[in-house]
């Protein structure tokens, strides 16, 4: 079936699954490691430090490459297939949660190894239920891609000169403020 695709859309089907496989790692991490973080209760001595070597290297060496790789292929895919829709917008947001997780993870394991403050399981849920928020609806969006109105997701974002009427100009009026 590959050798039927046109040479462009091999590039998109090679893009996609490399995007797919990084997303999986990517979400896996975001799930299981906060898990692996509750086993630091009731560990002592040498059984500490090879927990946070084994957490260490799957967040900066598998989990952490892997969504780096996730968005240079998405932002790649953007422009091969041309995904200029309302329902990407919506994505984001949750691609932003993903993040946020993603950050709050690099948290949890400074905070439980090296600072020494074991994460308890209402933040370990806390943060599980996030990842999969933020998992359920990027699938959502990309699979189903509803057809949203951008009013709809940005509001009064969407209108035509928002950003100078909210930000841009009443910024540039205090700094020149300042000035005087
Ligand atoms: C910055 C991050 C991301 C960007 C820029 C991005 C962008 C894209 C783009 C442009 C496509 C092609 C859509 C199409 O062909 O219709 C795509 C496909 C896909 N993305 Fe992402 N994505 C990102 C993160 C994610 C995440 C976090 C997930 C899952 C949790 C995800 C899951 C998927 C799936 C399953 C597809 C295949 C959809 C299909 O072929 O219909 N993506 N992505």
């Amino acid at each position: 079936m590959i050798e039927a695709l046109l040479p462009g859309e091999r590039a998109i089907w090679l893009v996609k699954a490399v995007h797919i496989a990084a997303i999986a790692i990517w979400s896996g991490g975001l799930v299981s490691l906060p898990v692996l973080m509750l086993r630091r209760r009731g560990l002592t001595g040498e059984a500490v430090h090879d927990l946070h070597r084994i957490v260490r290297y799957l967040h900066v060496e598998i989990v952490s490459p892997a969504a780096f790789v996730a968005v240079i292929a998405g932002m790649a895919l953007i422009f091969m297939r041309e995904i200029f829709f309302v329902w990407f917008i919506a994505k984001l947001y949750f691609i932003a949660v993903l993040v946020a997780c993603h950050l709050g993870l690099g948290q949890m394991i400074s905070r439980t190894f090296l600072l020494d403050r074991p994460m308890g399981r209402v933040t370990v849920s806390f943060a599980i239920v996030a990842a999969l928020i933020g998992i359920t609806g990027v699938l959502f969006f990309v699979l189903a891609k509803p057809i949203l109105s951008l009013t709809a997701i940005a509001g009064e974002a969407a209108e035509p000169g928002w950003l100078e009427d909210s930000v841009v100009g009443p910024l540039i009026s205090l700094l020149i403020s300042l000035t005087k």
